[in-house]
C-alpha cells in the first residue's frame, strides 16, 4: 500500500515552491569546487562531508551551509548548481520550481549579482528549451544582517528586478523577528515583488503575524508553530495564506524530533493551505519526492491528504491563474 502511494506520488506533477539554491550543493560539487578554486574546507572526503550533517537545531545548519556556500565562486559554478537542481526536478516530476537563492551569501565575498544571476538564468533557460521546465527566482535576505545590507542588497539587485518574481527573509529566526524588515519589504512591494518570508520554524506564533501583517507576505515558509495560535491558524484559513512545510527539514534540525510527530496532517485537516517542499534537500537526506515518502512512511496519511498537498503547490504558486488550472485539471 505504502509503495502503491509512492508510485503514484512521484509520477503526479508537482510544484516546489520553499527550496534554496544553495541548500542544494551536493558534497560531490562541493568538493569539486573547492578542489578547482582551491577552498580549504574541513572536510577529506565526500563521507567526512556527509558525517558532519548531523545538526541539533538550524544555527548548527547554518553554520555548515554558509561554510559550504563558500566553494561558488564563479558564473559556471552557479550554473552547474541550479542546473543540477532543475536536473533532480525533472527526474521528481517536479514541474514548476519556486527556488529562492541569498545574495548576501555571495556578495559578502565580493562575488556580485553579475556572477550569480548569469549563471542562474543560463541553467534555468537550458531546463526550460530542454523539457519544458517551469523556475522562477525568490531573492531572500538574511534576517541575521541588518536593515541596511537588506536595503543594499535591494538596491544592487535594481538591474535584475525582471529575473526576480518575489523577496523573502531566511536564516537564523530567533531574535531577528519580521518587524525588523518591515521597510525593506514595504520597498520591494513598491517595485511589483512579491513576498514571502520564513516565519514559525523556531520561532514562535508572533513571528507569523508579524511576517503576515508587518510585511504582507503571499506565503510563510514552515509555519509550522502556527498550530500553537488557534485565532492564527483561523486567519490563515481565512485568507488562505499557503504555509510551506518542509518535512525533512524539520527533523533534521529538531523542529520534531521524529517524523511521526509531525503536524502536516493536524495543518491540513485545519483546512490550510499547506505544501511541501525539500528546503535544503543536500543538507537533509533528499528532495521533493523524498519529503512525500517520509509522510507515507512515518504518518496515517492518506491518498486524500496527499492529492490535496499536491494541488496546493500548484494553487499556493505564483504562476498565473490559468497555468494553475491547467496543472490542476491533470492532477486526479
Ligand atoms: N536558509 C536555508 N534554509 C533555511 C531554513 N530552513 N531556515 C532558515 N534559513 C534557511
Ligand atoms: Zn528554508
Amino acid at each position: 500500500m505504502k509503495n502503491e502511494l509512492k508510485t503514484w506520488v512521484s509520477g503526479l506533477p508537482k510544484a516546489e515552491l520553499h527550496l534554496h539554491i544553495e541548500g542544494s550543493l551536493e558534497p560531490e560539487l562541493m568538493m569539486s569546487l573547492a578542489n578547482k578554486h582551491g577552498v580549504e574546507l574541513p572536510y577529506s572526503s565526500i563521507e567526512e562531508v556527509r558525517a558532519a550533517y548531523d545538526f541539533h537545531n538550524l544555527q548548527s545548519f547554518l553554520d555548515l551551509y554558509y561554510l559550504g556556500a563558500s566553494v561558488l565562486r564563479v558564473e559556471d559554478d552557479f550554473y552547474q548548481l541550479m542546473f543540477a537542481y532543475l536536473t533532480k526536478c525533472r527526474a521528481d516530476n517536479v514541474v514548476h520550481a519556486e527556488i529562492m537563492f541569498d545574495p548576501q551569501t555571495h556578495t559578502a565575498r565580493g562575488i556580485g549579482f553579475e556572477v550569480f544571476m548569469p549563471g542562474f538564468a543560463r541553467a534555468m533557460k537550458q531546463a526550460e528549451n530542454e523539457w519544458g521546465q517551469s523556475s522562477l527566482l525568490i531573492m531572500s535576505f538574511l534576517r541575521h544582517l541588518s536593515e541596511e545590507s537588506a536595503l543594499q542588497t535591494l538596491d544592487d539587485a535594481r538591474h535584475y528586478l525582471a529575473m526576480i518574481t518575489a523577496v523573502g527573509l531566511d536564516s537564523a529566526e530567533l531574535g531577528n523577528p519580521p518587524e525588523k524588515f518591515e521597510r525593506v519589504f514595504a520597498k520591494a512591494k513598491s517595485y511589483g515583488l512579491k513576498r514571502v518570508a520564513h516565519a514559525g520554524e523556531e520561532g514562535p506564533p508572533e513571528y507569523i503575524w508579524g511576517a503576515t501583517k508587518v510585511l504582507d507576505v503571499h506565503r510563510i515558509d514552515h509555519g509550522v508553530r502556527s498550530i500553537e495560535d488557534p485565532d492564527l491558524i483561523k486567519h490563515l484559513v481565512e485568507k488562505q495564506i499557503p504555509l510551506t512545510v518542509c518535512p525533512l527539514s524539520n527533523t533534521k534540525l529538531k523542529v520534531f524530533k521524529h517524523m511521526q510527530e509531525h503536524n502536516i496532517i493536524q495543518l491540513l485537516e485545519h483546512g490550510l493551505l499547506a505544501t511541501i517542499n525539500a528546503d535544503d534537500p543536500s543538507y537533509f537526506g533528499g528532495y521533493l519526492n523524498d519529503n512525500y515518502f517520509a509522510l507515507i512512511d512515518h504518518l496515517p496519511i492518506t491518498k486524500p491528504h496527499l492529492l490535496q498537498l499536491v494541488q496546493n503547490s500548484f494553487s499556493a504558486s505564483f504562476l498565473p491563474e490559468e497555468v494553475k488550472q491547467d496543472w490542476l485539471a491533470k492532477i486526479v
